[in-house]
């Protein structure tokens, strides 16, 4: 079913039976409005540990804490009946092992009403998977590029390129056999996302990887030119909102200091005038 035409948030399993159909949409979102705006659009929705970055200026998304992502989930959830909402467990939040990963999700899914929650990591993150999927909590996984591994990655470069696709199939069938309902590829070259998407049972989602995935996600803020520190080679700008902000506060800026604004219809008169019988 396309997103515009139902009425209800899609469940994970609902996500997980779109393998090989439609491909499914996705996109960031940390605020209320944009979530808004994408409710109709989108089949899910994904509070990103990205908010790190785009939202609060972090170099990286090693510092985002449970604390932010929860609030910003509530944020997102008001913004949404239509699509489901898939919430980050960040850094340092479930690495540890099964236990403090459930204690952790079940906050995330408790105070946020999120449908599920997405961690990074393949074969070793296995068990953990298949921990919180057995006591109810369905778990996204993200490989490929995990940037919360990226002191140990060494950069944020593809992943999966020539020997070590192999690891990275490996991952892919780790997650599926878990109990991922989905799985993040990210930055890994087109074929070997092609051969993830043949070969594992649940949706592939990409992102820097191939039209051939089951579905595909992006940073909104990317997307709509908001984030324009660096732009990775997979970002596609659908929109310049960055240059346009910038744009009108340049225009406010000149008014006021030009005292054009506020206008005679932006002030209130000493009375108000009699209501007309
Ligand atoms: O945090 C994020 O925004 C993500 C997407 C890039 C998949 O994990």
């Amino acid at each position: 079913m396309s997103a515009t035409a139902r009425k209800s948030a899609p469940m994970p399993d609902d996500i997980r039976a779109r393998k090989g159909g439609v491909p499914l949409v996705s996109l960031t979102a940390y605020t209320t409005p944009m979530a808004q705006v994408m409710d109709a659009h989108c089949d899910f929705v994904l509070v990103g540990d990205s908010v790190g970055m785009v939202l609060h200026g972090l170099p990286s998304t090693l510092g985002v804490t449970l604390e932010m992502m929860i609030l910003h989930g509530q944020a997102v959830k008001r913004g949404l009946s239509r699509a489901m909402m898939v919430v980050d467990m960040p850094f340092g939040s479930y690495e540890e092992g099964p236990a403090q990963a459930f204690r952790n999700a079940a906050r995330v899914m408790a105070e946020t009403g999120a449908g599920a929650v997405k961690l990074e990591g393949g074969v070793v993150m296995a068990e953990t998977i298949a921990f919180l999927v057995a006591r109810g909590i369905p778990v996204m996984a993200h490989i490929g590029l995990t940037p919360q591994s990226i002191n140990t990655l060494g950069g944020y470069r593809v992943q999966g390129r020539g020997a070590a696709g192999q690891a990275l199939l490996a991952d892919a069938r780790a997650v599926a056999e878990a109990g991922a309902f989905a799985v993040v590829l990210e930055k890994v070259p087109q074929t070997l996302a092609d051969q993830v998407t043949a070969e594992v049972a649940i949706p592939t989602i990409g992102i820097g990887a191939s039209a051939g995935c089951d579905g595909q996600i992006l940073v909104v803020d990317d997307m709509l030119g908001l984030f324009t520190a660096f732009k990775a080679k997979f970002v596609k700008r659908y929109a310049d909102l960055g240059a346009q902000a910038e744009a009108a506060v340049a225009a406010y800026a000149e008014e006021v200091r030009a005292r054009s604004f506020p206008g005679a219809e932006h002030v209130f008169a000493d009375s108000v005038p009699e209501a007309r019988t």
